[in-house]
């Protein structure tokens, strides 16, 4: 077994025929996920034959840790937004389990929802997720810088949302994130979103 964990590149080529976001669209996106685990698992197996010979200690070992924070939240957060999407949607999002658990904490799904596109608006590159802390037991929007920042320790990512203008400047232009996020919210799996851990 190995030291370091590797990743295995899960299978989305299904996810095809979303409304509006193009099949060339997800077929780029699913090209630099597969990147991601490329990347992550390389890391590893560098860093665990460094690991061998006594270089952990090193600025080299170091750098590369800290690469992989960056590679494997790639891998992790783009698995989390396919699964959470499905053509033209799944289920009705103010009416499924996590619509009704979102409107009683809000005062209503809408609440949930402007607060989410307030976060998605956010210049610059990165993700929006809405989080559940399983201790207080309450959900939060997080604006992630990038994949790698700004993660709330031990909170259940549930809502994820890919802002990086690759998500959409194959079938839109760059500054047209306005339409992409409507796309986004056309095609929300609520219930996969409902299988999460909330
Ligand atoms: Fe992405």
């Amino acid at each position: 077994m190995s030291k370091l964990p590797r990743f295995t590149a899960k299978d989305y080529t299904a996810l095809k025929g979303l409304q509006a976001i193009s099949d060339e669209q997800i077929t780029v996106h699913l090209a630099l996920y597969n990147g991601y685990v490329t990347r992550s698992n390389k890391l590893a197996e560098q860093l665990e034959a460094m690991l061998g010979d006594g270089k952990s200690a090193t600025a080299e070992y170091q750098e590369l840790k800290r690469r992989a924070g960056w590679e494997n939240n790639g891998v992790i957060l783009h698995e989390l937004y396919f699964e959470n999407l499905a053509p033209g949607g799944k289920g009705q999002g103010g009416e499924s389990r996590f619509g009704q658990a979102i409107a009683k904490q809000y005062g209503g799904f809408d609440a949930w929802k402007a607060d989410m596109l307030g976060v998605a608006k956010m210049p610059g590159v990165g993700w929006a997720v809405t989080y559940f802390d399983p201790s207080r037991k309450v959900f939060d929007n997080f604006w992630i810088d990038r994949h790698d920042v700004g993660h709330p320790a031990g909170y259940v990512p549930v809502v994820v949302l890919d802002l990086w203008e690759h998500a959409w400047s194959v079938y839109l232009k760059p500054t047209e994130r306005a339409k992409y996020l409507e796309d986004f919210f056309a095609n929300v799996s609520w219930t996969a979103v409902d299988k999460r851990g909330f």
